[in-house]
């Protein structure tokens, strides 16, 4: 089944959706079920170290296929506790019959390499060249345990009404501030995590999202949790509400999610740094949207699952010429830091999603 869940990655696929939809139709047990994600998602998260110990025992080119069992197996070897003759074992019996000779053979010798010389960073981290090198200069050395951590399973952070949230998105909610009967809109919304939550604060707050299938889980979720969270769906950049009606905005802007690539395991493949670029102008337009919603008095608080000063301080600075009617509000929360006028967790502080959060005060 993983076999089959890498193989639709590779077509296309998300990871953690491959992954459910085989799960779903399955009567596999709880621990298969957790090794099965643990194979799909480890695999696919340390594809390119993965690659770097294959092709040093490997002579000649793989077809996708072999590769993609050979991966599976050498993340066995290498990273989980399975007995090396298991895993060497089990995987040749998976592989097509053409090449369960090379299968048994390079993984014999991954098993029994050393560590190998990496010839980069970005390798034995197993990233993209372009993410190692923009959270280097955006965040410094640090940038080596951010990577190292979003290379983990995310921990799973459950809410005290049993929704599974971050730590960091928690605390994104509750920095809103919210008093009982205050308007609060969430310009992007869905799943509805921290609509719901500003909700269970009791705020009336309306949740807006531009996709109509993701717009249907915050429904979902607001319904579970017992709360009523009237959702739009419209764009964010043209919101269909009354100017000026809102004590507190919230844009919790579609990013790059470079913060919490833990969470999601092909997404380092998947986005392009010109991807960062057209983030920032969607960003930009959904902040100036915000910005006719807020009442005079009223709060504006921007957040992203990501890392990049693009998204983060670059978007801060922009607020700062294009809005100044706007003033920034100080965040202080533990155990973020403070970035630029904002504040900043990394993945690795407490196994959450690594955020930025921006906030102001529309004045009179
Ligand atoms: C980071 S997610 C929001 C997560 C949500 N706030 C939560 O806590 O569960 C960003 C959301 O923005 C939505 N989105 C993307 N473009 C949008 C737009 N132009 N207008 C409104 N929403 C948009 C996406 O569909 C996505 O659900």
């Amino acid at each position: 089944m993983a076999l089959e869940a890498l193989a639709r990655v590779d077509a296309g696929a998300y990871a953690n959706l491959a992954v459910r939809s085989l799960l779903d139709g399955s009567t596999m047990s709880p621990v298969d079920r957790h090794f099965v994600t643990t194979l799909v998602n480890g695999t696919t998260r340390l594809r390119r170290a993965l690659d770097w110990r294959i092709d040093a025992h490997a002579k000649g080119p793989i077809d996708p296929e072999t590769r993609r069992v050979l991966r599976m197996g050498a993340y066995q070897l290498t990273e989980l506790r399975v007995p090396a003759h298991a895993a060497v074992y089990e995987t040749v019996r998976v592989a097509p019959r053409r090449s369960q000779g090379l299968v048994n053979a390079v993984l014999r010798r991954v098993a029994e390499a050393p560590e190998p010389a990496w010839p980069s960073e970005a390798v034995r981290l197993s990233y993209p060249d372009w993410i190692v090198d923009r959270l280097y200069a955006d965040l410094g050395s640090v940038a080596a345990e951010t990577l190292d951590a979003m290379n983990a399973a995310p921990a799973v952070h459950t809410r005290d009404d049993g929704y599974v949230q971050s730590p960091s998105s928690q605390a994104v909610a509750a920095l809103v501030e919210v008093r009982p009967g205050d308007r609060v809109l969430d310009l992007c919304a869905a799943p509805g995590g921290k609509a719901t939550a500003l909700a269970a604060l009791g705020a009336e707050v309306v949740a807006l999202d531009a996709h109509i299938g993701r717009a249907r889980l915050i429904l979902d979720n607001a319904r579970r949790l017992g709360l009523n969270v009237p959702t739009v769906v419209a764009d964010g950049r043209r919101p269909p509400l009354a100017l000026g009606s809102f004590d507190h905005v919230l844009v919790d802007a579609p990013c790059s999610g470079l913060g919490a690539l833990h969470r999601r395991p092909d997404a380092r493949w998947r986005i392009q740094p010109a991807d960062v670029d057209d983030l920032v102008v969607l960003q930009r337009q959904l902040l100036a949207a915000a910005v006719t919603m807020v009442r005079a008095g009223g709060t504006l608080t921007y957040s992203v699952c990501t890392l990049s000063r693009a998204e983060s301080t670059g978007i801060d600075e922009w607020m700062a010429v294009a809005h100044p009617r706007l003033a920034s509000m100080p965040v202080s929360v533990r155990p973020w830091s403070a970035h630029g006028r904002g504040a900043m967790v990394l993945p690795q502080w407490q196994g959450g999603d690594g955020m930025c959060v921006f906030r102001y005060r529309l004045i009179h």
